[in-house]
């Protein structure tokens, strides 16, 4: 597939079909997740693919997962751009069913530099913005085989560790669903950007 098509193709999803992803396709993903560039060289990214429905369940456990539109959600969203409305709106409900059905799921962890809550500076985040060079990698590789997935950012990370037992020092970056496009899944018209509105030359 032409690169430029593999970036048209990366969109994120929130249902799946049940088809089974063959591992290869994973293992590539996962493996082209590892060339991303690192702040220090050294990759500190692991990868968890949970596959146990209990681990999954437990997992949603960890934060209040809204299932419903209300209108009290409604309301909350009124004062967004009609693109980012929609989107909250359509995916909100959707997030621990997608963790739940979705045919693969996999949590992306990192080693923190400095631990979030004693980050000051941009150069403090810098694993946290390392990995997610990381997590783009992946889900464009698995977009070159039409595979699809959505970064969920899970709230209480502590309790996610607790779950997947990962180790204190590490930081869970992001819980992502992915499989083939469900016929029905909905994907969200992507927010179009005039770019001479955004590209500055020498200074703003
Ligand atoms: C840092 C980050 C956090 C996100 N968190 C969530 C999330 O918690 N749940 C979710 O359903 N989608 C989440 N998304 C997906 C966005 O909603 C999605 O990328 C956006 O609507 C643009 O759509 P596209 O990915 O199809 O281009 C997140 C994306 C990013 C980059």
């Amino acid at each position: 597939m032409e690169f430029k098509q593999v970036i048209d193709k990366r969109r994120s999803i929130r249902e799946f079909s049940n088809e089974i992803i063959p591992n290869e396709i994973i293992m590539e993903a996962l493996h082209n997740g590892l060339k991303a560039p690192s702040y220090n060289h050294l990759k500190q990214w692991d990868f968890i693919m949970v596959r146990d429905p209990k681990i999954k369940l437990a997992l949603t456990q960890t934060e209040e997962m809204i299932e419903e539109v209300s209108t009290d959600l409604i309301h909350a969203f009124e004062d967004y751009e009609n693109l980012a409305r929609e989107m909250y709106l359509d995916a909100i409900p959707k997030q621990k069913r997608m963790i739940l059905t979705a045919p693969e799921l996999l949590v992306v962890v990192y080693k923190p530099k400095t631990p979030v809550k004693d980050s000051h500076r941009i150069y403090d985040l810098n694993c946290l913005a390392s990995v997610w060079c990381c997590i783009e990698n992946i889900l464009l590789s698995l977009a070159e085989h039409d595979v699809l997935g959505v970064t969920f950012i899970p709230k209480n990370t502590d309790k996610v560790k607790e779950v997947l037992k990962v180790p204190n020092e590490l930081e869970v970056a992001a819980i992502i669903p992915f499989g083939y496009k469900d016929k029905d899944s909905k994907i969200i018209e992507q927010k179009e950007i005039d770019l001479k509105t955004r590209v500055h030359v020498n200074a703003w």
